[in-house]
């Protein structure tokens, strides 16, 4: 089974890709959307939850989504439709990287991508790039709460703590503005969700061919969450403004 299908089930009950409950992405979005005719990119929107909530809340508002996988775009597209809002809502498929677009943006997103770009500043610098003057990023990625062990670093990637975190992004010139940290619940809640809905996926659908590969699959992961990760990753989201300029 492709790793895109796996994420899409895995996604099915948490579309929101990170470890945020409805009332943190609502809060943050609060924070970021300056105003209700701005124009919003989200750099790895996955299945474009982050932008359909900002449509939703903001009838003049304007949204883009850029994404590398065709499958997650199509959840996208199917409910934009359904909400009514796939007027106001373009996708690109590619490499966020790549994203030429034609105008500047009032607010950046990108949240759990910064993989994409080759870590935490690259992503600002990427997000710096399509900003408009006043805009705002919002900018979610991982932090280590405790000492990872090496195990978790090899998992997970080299994350720094959380101060440090946000002394590196202040230091690149960026003034955060407001910010969210992920709860316990939270993290639990998103890690039960990916999960539980795999596996549960694959408990209702024995005769397809990819349904055993499927519960290995969430269990892997859970055993990974549980021993390995679980008490030293935490998530922070960040608002962030340039400093100067
Ligand atoms: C953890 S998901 C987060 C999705 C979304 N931001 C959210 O919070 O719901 C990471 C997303 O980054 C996308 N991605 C990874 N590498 C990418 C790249 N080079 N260009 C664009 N998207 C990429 C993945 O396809 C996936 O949809």
């Amino acid at each position: 089974m492709r790793r895109e299908r796996i994420s899409l089930l895995a996604h099915a009950d948490h579309p929101i890709a990170a470890p945020l409950d409805d009332d943190s992405v609502r809060r943050l979005l609060e924070r970021g959307v300056p105003r209700d005719g701005a124009r919003v990119l989200d750099l790895g929107c996955g299945g474009g939850e982050w932008l359909l909530r900002a449509l939703a809340g903001h009838p003049g508002l304007r949204a883009e989504g850029v994404d590398i996988s065709a499958d997650s775009l199509e959840r996208a597209r199917e409910a934009a439709r359904v909400r009514g809002v796939e007027e106001r809502l373009v996708l690109h498929h590619g490499d966020a990287g790549d994203l030429a677009a034609s105008h500047a943006f009032d607010l950046v997103l990108s949240v759990g991508a910064t993989h994409a770009f080759g870590g935490l500043l690259a992503t600002l610098a990427a997000a710096r790039a399509h900003l408009a003057p006043g805009g705002r990023i919002l900018v979610g990625d991982g932090f280590w709460a405790r000492e990872p062990s090496s195990e978790a670093v090899e998992m997970l990637g080299d994350l720094s703590d959380l101060p440090t975190t946000v002394d590196r992004v202040v230091a690149d010139g960026w003034t955060p503005v407001h910010g969210h940290i992920s709860s316990r619940r939270e993290l639990d809640d998103y890690e039960w969700a990916w999960t539980g809905s795999l596996a549960s996926w694959a408990l209702d659908h024995p005769d397809d061919p990819g349904s055993a590969q499927a519960l290995t699959t969430a269990s892997a992961h859970r055993d990974g969450w549980l021993r390995v990760y679980r008490d030293v990753l935490g998530f922070v989201c960040l608002v962030l403004r340039p400093t100067s300029g």
